[in-house]
C-alpha cells in the first residue's frame, strides 16, 4: 500500500495531462493543481494549453503548457522528456486527448478516418503509457487515468472507429494495470457519457436535447464532474483500484 500520501494532496506531485487546453482534460488539469501538483498541459493547441496554465498560475497552481501532438510517439516522449526538465519528476498522468473523427458507417469511413481515430484515442494512449511508465517508475510510483468512454462498453451506429478505439483503451489500461500493480502504478480507465465540452457542442440542440433524455439523471455532464473522479482515482484515496472501467455517466449505461 502506498503510504507517503495518505490523502489526495498532491502536493510535490507532478502530473501530465494530455488535451490539458479544453473540456475535461482544462478541468482536471485545474483541480490537480489546485490540489498542489505541478502540471504539465499537453495540447496540440498550443494556445489553449498557455490560456488554462495562464489562469492556473494566476491562481496561486503550479502549470507549464507544451505542444504535442498524443497521435506522435516523439511528442509523447517529449511531453515526458518536458515534464522531468520542468518538475524533476513525474508521478501521475491523465491520458485525454482525443477526437470523434468521421460520423459514417463503416463502408463510407475511409481508412485515412479511421486510422485518424485509432492514430490519436488508442495509439495515442500507448505512446503516453510507454513513455510515461519508466518515468513514473524512476519517480517512486504512481498513477495513470486514461479516457475511454461509455463507447468503451457499447456500439454506436456511426462512431465505429472512436467506439473501437474506446474499448481498446480500456483493455490496454487492464493490460498494463497487471503489469504494473505490483512496481506501484496504478492504471484505470474512466467512461464518462456525454459531458458538455466542445467535443460536443457543435452538435445541434435537437442532438443534444435527445441525449439528455438518454441520460436517467436528465442532463449532460459537466468536465468537473470528469475531473473530480479523475483526481480521486488519482490520489491514494483510490489505492486499492487498478485496472478499474469506471463510469461517470449520469445512469446513461443503466437503461
Ligand atoms: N465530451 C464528451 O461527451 C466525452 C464523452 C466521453 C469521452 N470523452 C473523451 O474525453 C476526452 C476529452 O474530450 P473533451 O470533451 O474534453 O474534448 P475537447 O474537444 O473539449 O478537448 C480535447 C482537447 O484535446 C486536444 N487535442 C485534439 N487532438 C489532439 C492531439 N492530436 N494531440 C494532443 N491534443 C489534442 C484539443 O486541442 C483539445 O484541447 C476525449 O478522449 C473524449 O473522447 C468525451
Amino acid at each position: 500500500m502506498e503510504t507517503n500520501q495518505s490523502s489526495s494532496d498532491f502536493t510535490g506531485k507532478v502530473a501530465i495531462v494530455s488535451g490539458g487546453g479544453s473540456g475535461i482534460g482544462a478541468a482536471t488539469a485545474k483541480l490537480l493543481a489546485a490540489g498542489g501538483a505541478s502540471v504539465v498541459l499537453s495540447d496540440i493547441n498550443l494556445s489553449a494549453a498557455e490560456k488554462i496554465a495562464a489562469e492556473i498560475t494566476a491562481s496561486g497552481g503550479k502549470a507549464a503548457p507544451f505542444k504535442a501532438d498524443a497521435s506522435k510517439p516523439e511528442d509523447s516522449q517529449a511531453t515526458v522528456e518536458f515534464a522531468k526538465k520542468t518538475y524533476g519528476a513525474l508521478h501521475l498522468a491523465y491520458n485525454n486527448a482525443g477526437i470523434v473523427g468521421p460520423e459514417k458507417y463503416v463502408g463510407d469511413l475511409t481508412p485515412e478516418g479511421w486510422q485518424s481515430v485509432i492514430n490519436l484515442n488508442l495509439n495515442g494512449v500507448f505512446y503516453a503509457m510507454h513513455y510515461q511508465i519508466p518515468a513514473i517508475l524512476a519517480s517512486g510510483g504512481g498513477a495513470i487515468v486514461n479516457t475511454s468512454s461509455i463507447a468503451g462498453f457499447i456500439g454506436i451506429a456511426n462512431l465505429s472507429a472512436y467506439v473501437a478505439s474506446k474499448h481498446g483503451v480500456a483493455g490496454l489500461t487492464k493490460s498494463a494495470s497487471i503489469e504494473y500493480g505490483k512496481q506501484g502504478i496504478r492504471i484505470n480507465s474512466v467512461h464518462p457519457g456525454y459531458i458538455m465540452t466542445p467535443l460536443i457542442a457543435q452538435w445541434t440542440d435537437t442532438d443534444l436535447g435527445a441525449l439528455e433524455a438518454m441520460h436517467p439523471i436528465g442532463r449532460l455532464g459537466q468536465p468537473e464532474e470528469i475531473a473530480e473522479v479523475v483526481y480521486f482515482l488519482l490520489s491514494n484515496k483510490a489505492s486499492f483500484m487498478s485496472g478499474s472501467q469506471v463510469v461517470v455517466d449520469g445512469g446513461f449505461l443503466s437503461v
